[in-house]
């Protein structure tokens, strides 16, 4: 079985890391982009390592209490094996140990896959940026109330389903 591990990104990890967005994105964050990222105080960035080598990353911004999720990537090999959900995970942890009360994020409206993802965690949509990505419209998603007893059940829940 592979071992997986949850970690704080770093800058050693950019090089993986453009390789991964080449591979998903005909427009990928560059390492500068990356290195701006990480260099921001207000930013947790996670990297998940499978057998030793980065499959995934995610991020999220905080601001007050909103967590804003900048973005969340899986390998194409490593797909639909709950990595995305680890990070997510790991990004939902930060941001509450941080003092956020919620979530969002805006997601291709053609992107089930990561909208699927997103809804386990409660996140719902609530509107639409017309043109947000040139080419196409994002869904904003957003939880609520993510400090609150309900939520840390469906955490405890997500996170059973780890196990
Ligand atoms: C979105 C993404 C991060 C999901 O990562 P993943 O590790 O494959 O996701 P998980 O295995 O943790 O799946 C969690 C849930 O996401 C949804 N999901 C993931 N892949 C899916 C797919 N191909 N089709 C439909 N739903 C999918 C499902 O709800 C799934 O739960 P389930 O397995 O109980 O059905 C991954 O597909 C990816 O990197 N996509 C390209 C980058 C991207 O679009 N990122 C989001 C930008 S906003």
């Amino acid at each position: 079985m592979a071992t997986v591990l949850l970690r704080e990104l770093t800058t050693s990890d950019l090089e993986a890391a453009v390789a991964i967005e080449t591979a998903v994105y005909s427009q990928p964050w560059s390492k500068g982009v990356f290195e701006d990222e990480l260099a921001q105080p207000n930013r947790v960035y996670l990297g998940v390592d499978v057998d030793g080598r980065l499959g995934g990353y995610g991020g999220v911004m905080l601001v007050g209490d909103e967590a804003h999720i900048t973005t969340v990537v899986v390998h194409p090999d490593h797909r639909q094996g709950r990595l995305g959900t680890r990070v997510m995970l790991g990004l939902v942890d930060a941001a509450l140990d941080a003092g956020a009360r919620s979530l969002t994020l805006e997601v291709r409206s053609s992107n089930t896959a990561a909208q699927g993802l997103y809804r386990r965690f409660g996140m719902a949509p609530v509107g639409v940026r017309k043109g947000y990505y040139l080419d196409e419209d994002a869904v904003i998603m957003w939880a609520h109330d993510v400090d609150g007893s309900e939520y840390s059940e469906r955490l405890a829940a997500i996170r059973e389903g780890m196990l």
